[in-house]
């Protein structure tokens, strides 16, 4: 195999079926007798953008581009990158949502020694569910991430998803000024709140885009939280829209009404029935406005909802035998002794803060599941801010919330756990490691709401 090409071996396109579709029920079971390889050589490395125009900012790019380079691969088929590090410090890439073996999971000294300068490592695994993910280092997240350190990974439906038109939009905003000089990236006094927010909003790396979308047909809109703070209060204006999954897991299809909470690390899939040519559907934050998608003429016949998507193999928790546990997410307030290193500890998970800085906090875990046994997680909130909890290696299934109506339980990945929110999810502890468990706003995990989870 030659690693030296810069893409993939095997394209996505003109590939056979494999999957296995049985009795009505959209469902890929287990491992295809055919297992096609995507190989990517990506590289980390600095770039000049001009997120303000004429002033370039020297980001961190993975592939040559911010956000990230676009990986696809099928599910169900195994997916090779080799990594290569040319930025001027270690790093690792974390692949966010993906249920993978431990070792390829990105954290340093967890699952392997960060990448140092000039040297590449090669990720390797097989990638189980379908649907819209992310990668991002997890070494000096603040900064790296922040540089523009985040990408997409979009993961096809094994069968076709019904969807002829679709449309990657990365949501980030960047800690610069009006020169496009990157300012700070964590402010304590702000990491001791809700996080240390951006200052110019982008879709795809760009202010306020204007995207063409093919009149009267359904567009996939993949959306993607990368940010390292904001939560988006995401509404679309103009245009009919249904909601297709959450977080990389397909729902029953409903209506996209009002706002959605769309916390750092979080996705959604939208279905959106272009209107007619010339007329524009707005994408927000509350008032304000992401992005443009401006209706072109399109010859093809018009296009209706699609199906819903097929479920992933995603074990279901046995709720009956399942063991309970408690995590308190608490603010903690003091600012820790150690000034010297500029480590600040304002935030705790049952009682325990996680220090970036002490590569020894993993081998204390806390909480041990046993393997194959279901567990349900309480989660509480005993702060004033929100935190998008995420959970590495497993997904699990959203319960019930003493703020919100569940009317029907979803898998994810990261659950936004509102002001004061305690919320039940659920899982099945089917993959052994160490997994990291954090709030997924940057300058929280960074200053202690971060904890390991041991699957034996
Ligand atoms: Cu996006 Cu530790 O994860
Ligand atoms: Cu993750
Ligand atoms: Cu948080």
């Amino acid at each position: 195999m030659n690693l030296s090409r810069r893409k993939v071996l095997a394209g996505l396109a003109g590939l056979g079926v494999v999957g296995v579709v049985g009795g009505g029920v959209r469902y890929w079971l287990g491992r295809p007798a055919q297992v096609t390889t995507h190989d990517y050589e990506l590289i980390a490395a600095p770039l000049d953008v001009e997120l303000v125009p004429g002033k370039p900012t020297r980001c961190w790019s993975y592939g040559g581009v911010v956000p990230g380079l676009e990986l696809r691969v099928r599910q169900g088929d195994r997916l090779r990158v080799r990594f290569i590090n040319q930025l001027p410090e270690p790093t690792t890439i974390h692949w966010h949502g993906i249920r993978l073996p431990i070792d390829m999971d990105g954290v340093p000294y967890v699952s392997q020694l960060p990448v140092r300068p000039g040297e590449h490592f090669d990720y390797d695994f097989l990638v189980p569910d379908a649907g819209t993910f992310w990668y991002h280092p997890h070494t000096a997240s603040g900064e790296q991430l922040g540089r523009g350190l985040v990408g997409p990974l979009i993961v096809e439906e094994r069968e076709g998803s019904g969807f002829r038109h679709e449309c990657t939009l990365s949501l980030k905003s960047w800690h610069i000024d009006q020169d496009g000089t990157f300012t700070d990236f964590s402010v304590p006094r702000e990491a001791a709140r809700g996080g240390t927010p951006g200052t110019l909003a982008t879709v795809n790396g760009r202010r306020l885009p204007v995207i063409e979308v093919p009149a009267g047909q359904v567009v996939r809109l993949r959306l993607l939280n990368l940010d390292n703070t904001w939560t988006y209060r995401l509404n679309l204006a103009g245009g009919e829209v249904r909601t297709y999954a959450l977080d990389g897991n397909p729902i029953r299809p409903r209506d996209f009404e009002g706002e959605y909470l769309f916390g750092p690390g979080m996705r959604i899939d939208l279905a959106l029935k272009v209107p007619a040519a010339g007329e524009e559907v707005q994408l927000r934050n509350g008032p304000l406005r992401l992005a443009t998608l401006r209706s072109v003429p399109s010859s093809e016949a018009p296009g209706d909802w699609p199906a819903p998507l097929p479920a992933n193999p995603v074990p279901e928790p046995d709720l009956a035998s399942a063991e309970t546990l408690r995590f308190n997410f608490e603010w903690a307030g003091a600012v820790s002794a150690d000034f010297a290193s500029g480590v600040h500890s304002f935030w705790q998970i049952n009682g325990q803060a996680w220090d970036i800085n002490d590569k020894t906090c993993a081998d204390r875990p806390i909480a041990t599941l046993q393997r194959s046994r279901s567990y349900i997680f309480e989660l509480r909130n005993l702060s004033q801010y929100q935190h998008p909890i995420h959970l590495h290696g497993m997904s699990f299934k959203v319960l019930s919330s003493n703020r919100q109506k569940i009317a029907e339980p979803w898998f994810t990945d990261t659950y936004l756990l509102g002001r004061n929110e305690t919320a039940r999810v659920a899982l099945v502890a089917d993959n052994p490691g160490v997994w990291m468990f954090h709030c997924h706003v940057i300058d929280h995990m960074e200053t202690g709401l971060m904890a390991a989870i041991e699957v034996l």
